[in-house]
């Protein structure tokens, strides 16, 4: 069955329809497809548009074509050319000629602009409430780690130490971040294009308000043209997505490398980690990995719709139904590599004393070495030299700074004193760093305060 047979004597050619049709991804809309046809339904019925009577007889049928498909009683027949087309159809088989009214200024134009909003706004808070789920587990970590000590890197060199805490709020920002995104594009996106129909809306008196109402838009859009032919929400949405996954992926780098043999900072559940088919010691990050490989595919579903969007004339084109497999697609991914990383981490264990080590044997307290010469009076491009000295013969003594002894630190300056072991300690190099945002034992109290506060 067709919606639009009427012009039409000869038969569509059968490739054709199996280009043309979207019901094998778009029925994913069912839900959202039948409570905008019962908005629609309803506000038929109050305008005096079609017979009350009729209006509740179409809202009764859609209910009950949403509930068995819920219940699995009715299923969705991919013959149909798209699930527009399939609830319709099924309306009219069950309650006759009422069913041929719903249709009644409105467009599938308008009527998938309205669908495919609808579900990212929902998509918007499924993943949003799966992020804030990995955000707990993140404060938790944090929290558990305000005094485990590793080398924080820039270049991949160890560089000044930080803590697990700090290392691991940085993620906890990109992730506030992330979620601002998705609430931000939802509120732009939160417009009704019911009523827009075709492109320059209809003659009949619709009451858009009252649909827009019905389904908790803030508002109908307010030009009919760039009701149909906008899809910027989803654009943003899959922006918003791809910076998502662009953080994740540098996480699952870093996991990548703190589970490496050599680094070994930590260990991967078993329930999160995989095997080799013919090495039998291996044990490999594969979700870290996948969650990496995935991020390509996002941005690719992002650069698809962009390039599909990109030429398009107003106002609706059928180019436009290539967004629905990228946005389901991206959906997926989304959720479950958020889900997945999370898990992971919140299994994951810290091998601490190594880490620490790492902090220890990397030389991250050699700013602080010379920051003590230059706290004793010395100004700091002579601690720098002295300090570097003191690095070269420790690389060929296999030593750390704070292994050196009193007097093996005065072969390089006299200036240095007992107190030189705990300035340079890992504790003190890091608790002495005192600015807002630093690693710091007092920064990161109130770090943590913001974060709880965050997620209360
Ligand atoms: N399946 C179409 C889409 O996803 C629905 C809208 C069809 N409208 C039309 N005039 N052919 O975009």
């Amino acid at each position: 069955m067709k919606l639009w047979g009427g012009r039409f004597t000869g038969e569509t050619n059968e490739l054709v329809n199996e280009f043309n049709a979207s019901i094998s991804f778009d029925k994913k809309l069912y839900k959202h497809d039948i409570t905008g046809s019962i908005a629609h339904a309803k506000m038929l019925g109050k305008q005096n548009i079609i017979p009350m009577e009729e209006s509740d007889k179409i809202v009764e049928g859609l209910e009950g074509i949403l509930s068995d498909i819920e219940s699995g009683k009715l299923v969705i027949d991919d013959t149909y050319e798209d699930i527009h087309t399939f609830v319709e159809a099924n309306l009219i088989e069950r309650i006759g000629d009422a069913g041929k009214r719903l249709h009644t200024g409105r467009s599938r134009n308008d009527q998938v602009a309205l669908d495919t909003r609808m579900y990212v706004r929902e998509q918007i808070d499924v993943l949003s409430d799966n992020i804030r789920d990995f955000q707990d587990i993140l404060l938790r970590i944090i929290k558990e780690n305000t005094d485990t000590y590793m080398p924080g890197f820039t270049h991949l060199q160890k560089a000044q130490p930080v803590t697990v805490a700090h290392h691991f709020g940085a993620y906890f920002e990109m992730l506030i971040r992330d979620r601002d995104r998705l609430a931000d594009c939802k509120k732009r996106l939160n417009y009704c294009p019911l009523g827009a129909g075709a492109l320059a809306g209809t003659t009949y008196p619709l009451d858009r308000e009252f649909t827009a109402k019905e389904l908790k838009f803030t508002g109908p859009t307010r030009n009919s043209m760039d009701s149909v032919s906008d899809r910027d929400y989803l654009i943003e949405f899959l922006d918003a997505v791809a910076i998502l996954m662009m953080h994740l992926s540098r996480f699952s780098e870093e996991i990548c490398i703190w589970n490496s043999n050599d680094y070994n900072f930590v260990e991967l559940d078993d329930a999160y980690s995989t095997g080799s088919s013919i090495m039998p010691q291996k044990k490999n990050p594969d979700i870290a990995e996948l969650v990496r490989g995935k991020t390509g595919r996002v941005y690719g579903a992002l650069m698809s719709v962009l390039t599909s969007m990109k030429a398009i004339p107003l106002a609706y084109n059928k180019d436009m139904q290539e967004d629905k497999e990228q946005l389901f697609d991206v959906v997926y991914t989304a959720n479950m590599s958020v889900v997945l990383f999370a898990g992971m981490i919140d299994t994951m264990k810290f091998n601490k004393d190594i880490m620490e080590n790492s902090a220890k044997l990397g030389f991250t307290n050699a700013t602080d070495a010379a920051d003590y010469l230059v706290k004793k009076g010395m100004p700091f491009r002579d601690a720098h030299e002295v300090i570097g000295k003191i690095v070269l013969f420790c690389i060929d003594n296999n030593k750390s700074i704070d292994e050196l002894s009193m007097t093996e630190l005065h072969a390089f300056s006299e200036v240095f004193d007992e107190d030189i072991y705990d300035a340079i300690s890992l504790k003190t190099c890091v608790d002495s760093r005192i600015t807002t945002g630093a690693p710091g034992r007092a920064s990161m109290n109130k770090a943590i305060a913001y974060y709880e506060d965050y997620l209360s």
